[in-house]
């Protein structure tokens, strides 16, 4: 029995040893300690030993049972060590690591330039004013002096809708003048504003969407003069291109303007010395503008004898590509995420 007590406390401490992990080892103690554990059966066998030699070997056992579990627990708390330096290592996370930002939206440049258009006028002192997209023939051409056999109305490439509820002629606006006659139906002189939003016309190829964005302005009050007209288009546009460029205006016609002008800027890519973005002219065409046509003034109820006022209406597609240096229109619209890459901010 002692022997085999002896054999066992060796057999024992080396399995201790061999055990690689906390799981290997409670294995180990049950196989030692366990109900059907060898040591518990040794002991079970002390019953059947002499009376003179069980407190001996009694003893020898509980010797063998106490160094087993100290040898166990310092067995454990190395392998628990261990575990944890593994887990550890494996699970690592490195604090450092720059976090992952999920892609950011920007703003399209067509609303860059619309914004700084609006902020730009709102500084001069006109605030916006909305209209309707879908419009009646009234206010996108009857109020405009524009009559149902004026060959202007061919220019504008109309989107007819059906007609409304009450028979009236419905269409897609051609252009953001409408939004004076709105705006003249419903207040009083003096009045200013500007318009953004956008138009539609039946046309599509290189240099034509058939959606674009304008900004219309309009100023009505007494004494107005083409010369307040013509300084506020340039402090507009020098603020606009950040540069003191020439500003110059052409006759022209509209209908609802008298007089009428297209107003140029020297251009930005050659300082008017001629290149391929002005035709060789050294000018570029930004806008129209002119005097309110005292017809507008009378079918909007507005007293022309005493009341004069000034409009303007630009496209925000032209100025941005100049501004941004954009060549070909398409690509507002076509929403390539590299384009969007290079042109929209935050
Ligand atoms: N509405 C004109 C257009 O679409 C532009 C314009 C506005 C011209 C105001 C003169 C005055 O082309």
């Amino acid at each position: 029995m002692r022997e085999q007590l002896e054999a066992l406390q060796q057999e024992a401490l080396a399995r201790l040893q061999e055990a690689g992990s906390v799981a290997e080892l409670e294995q180990v103690r049950v196989n030692i300690l366990g109900k059907k554990g060898s040591l518990t059966q040794l002991l079970r066998g002390l019953a059947s030993v002499s009376a003179e030699e069980r407190p001996l070997l009694g003893e020898l056992a509980n010797t063998l049972k106490n160094a087993f579990n100290e040898a166990l627990q310092r067995r454990m708390l190395v392998l628990q060590e261990e575990d944890l330096a593994q887990r550890l290592a494996a699970e690592r996370l490195d604090v450092t690591l720059p976090g992952r930002t999920p892609p950011l939206g920007g703003i399209h440049p067509v609303s860059r330039a619309l914004d700084e258009i609006v902020r730009i006028f709102s500084q001069m002192g006109f605030p916006s004013a909305m209209g309707p997209e879908v419009e009646d023939d009234w206010h996108n051409f009857e109020a405009l002096n524009i009559p149902a056999d004026h060959p202007a109305r061919e220019m504008h490439d109309t989107f007819y809708l059906p007609p409304g509820a009450k028979g009236e002629k419905r269409l897609l606006r051609t252009h953001t003048s409408t939004v004076q006659i709105h705006v003249m139906e419903n207040r009083k002189p003096p009045l200013r504003v500007i318009a953004p939003g956008k138009v539609f016309r039946c046309d599509s190829d290189l240099t034509h969407t058939p959606m674009f964005h304008q900004v219309e302005g309009f100023l009505v009050d007494e004494g107005v003069h083409f010369g307040q007209l013509k300084g506020i288009l340039q402090r507009f546009l020098r603020l606009f291109f950040e540069r003191d460029l020439p500003v110059r205006f052409r006759p022209s016609f509209f209908p609802f303007t008298e007089p009428s002008a297209e107003t140029d800027m020297g251009c930005l890519f050659c300082d008017g010395l001629g290149c391929r973005v002005c035709k060789g002219t050294g000018w570029i065409e930004v806008l129209g503008c002119g005097l309110i046509h005292p017809a507008v003034l009378d079918n909007v109820g507005i007293d022309r004898e005493r009341y004069s006022g000034f409009a303007f209406g630009m496209g925000v597609e032209r100025l941005a590509m100049l501004k941004y240096g954009i060549q070909d229109l398409r690509l507002f619209f076509e929403n390539d995420v590299r384009f969007l890459r290079q042109h929209a901010r935050l």
